[in-house]
């Protein structure tokens, strides 16, 4: 990106003008999709291959090396894309206990995750449980106290906030500064919230992951994931991981990515307004039992989500009165439509415990919306007569 002469550029803008190729006359604005497997050979000073250039696509493409260029400027680290967000979620974990191992330290290591949260993400914890490797403790993501009071002792905390699908919020600062001072590591997932509205690196964390595939790729078309850490020693460990694992990204993934990013700001700016909006008048609807969104004054995560957040993000959840009735909204819509994921332009909504994988103690009732770029009053009155219409059957 250009320096600019003047004041600091905002992320909006700046999301806009970084991973571009440098201002070359008769240059290109957008960075190559690189398809090339491999590349010219580079030798260094011994005659070897030169570890410092890369010499085959799973250590690194130039189309890989501008989305990240981006996303690690928005999160003021390094930035490393992955296949997909679980794999980021995985590379994470992995190198938090490898860095535990290099110390000497035998057995399971210790790790605090939430007791709700993407269920991948447990499923994978869970895994590792299973088999061995971790002693799992869980906690209320909102209940700072008790989360304060799991960390001495721990290794990795595993934070998500707000947290899919039940939206609480975690006080971020308040638990990256008791790892720090405990000695353990803390990753936070921050597809909610995006870069743009979240920055957890800078309230102390150690590492961010994202589904990338979410509201940064922004269109439901790519699988992509990645963590950014400002640790040197993490950067360099996630790097080796990657190259490891072979969990990397395809070029074009990353430029579809890199070109949805470009949008964010003011897709995030409409889909958040319409959020607000819906949660409010969704309050007053009588078939609902409860709204969650950070950006309701009554709700409990609001006053953290004010202090962490620059706004609240287009992902709400609504309980309503039993599973029966969920599938019935879910199934009247005529606009929103009924299927998994989040952070599209279309507006999506779905009942989690449809999902076998999806944590027990997410109610039956429970319907994620993942609200698009539509207009807001269109959007209110498909959810209306989808409501009105389960409500009466
Ligand atoms: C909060 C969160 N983290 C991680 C993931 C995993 O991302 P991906 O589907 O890109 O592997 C998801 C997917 O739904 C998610 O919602």
């Amino acid at each position: 990106m250009e320096p600019s002469p003047d004041a600091p550029l905002s992320p909006a803008t700046r999301l806009v003008h970084t991973g571009r190729p440098p201002r070359t006359p008769g240059g290109p604005l957008n960075p190559p999709v690189e398809l090339s497997t491999t590349l010219h050979a580079a030798t260094d000073a011994d005659g070897g291959a030169d570890p410092d250039v890369v010499n085959y696509a799973r250590s690194g493409v130039a189309t890989w090396a501008a989305l990240e260029d981006a996303l690690g400027d928005l999160e003021a680290g390094t930035a490393l894309v992955f296949g997909s967000g679980l794999a980021a979620v995985g590379a994470a974990v992995e190198v938090v206990l490898a860095e535990r191992a290099l110390t000497g330290a035998t057995g399971p290591a210790r790790v605090v995750a939430p007791v709700h949260g993407y269920s991948g993400t447990l499923s994978l914890l869970a895994h590792l449980r299973d088999t061995g490797r971790i002693d799992l403790v869980t906690v209320d993501p909102a209940d700072t106290a008790a989360l304060l009071a799991s960390v001495p002792g721990a290794d990795l905390v595993w934070a998500e906030s707000p947290v899919n699908p039940t939206m609480e919020v975690t006080d971020l600062a308040a638990v990256a500064a008791a790892a720090r001072a405990t000695g353990a590591r803390s990753v936070v997932d921050g597809t909610y919230a995006t870069p743009l509205l979240q920055n957890p690196l800078a309230l102390g964390v150690d590492v961010v992951v994202h589904s990338v595939t979410k509201a940064i790729a922004g269109h439901s078309d790519v699988l992509l994931g990645a963590t950014v850490t400002a640790d040197p020693d993490l950067a360099a460990a996630l790097h080796a991981h990657r190259t490891r694992s072979g969990a990397v990204p395809g070029p074009f993934e990353a430029w579809l990515a890199l070109r949805g990013l470009r949008t964010l700001d003011v897709r995030m700016e409409r889909s958040q307004a319409t959020a607000g909006l819906l949660a409010g008048r969704l309050l007053e609807h009588p078939l609902v039992h409860r709204v969650r969104y950070p950006g309701l004054p009554g709700d409990p995560g609001h006053q953290v989500a004010s202090r962490q957040m620059s706004g609240y993000g287009s992902v709400l959840a609504v309980d309503l009165p039993d599973a029966a009735t969920a599938e019935r909204l879910a199934a009247g819509t005529r606009l929103w439509t009924n299927a998994t994921s989040l952070g599209g332009v279309e507006s999506l909504l779905e009942r989690r415990r449809r999902h076998p994988g999806e944590v027990a103690t997410v109610p039956e009732g429970l319907v994620r919306l993942s609200v698009g770029v539509e207009n807001a009053e269109d959007l209110w009155a498909d959810l209306r007569q989808a409501l009105d219409a389960a409500a009466g059957a």
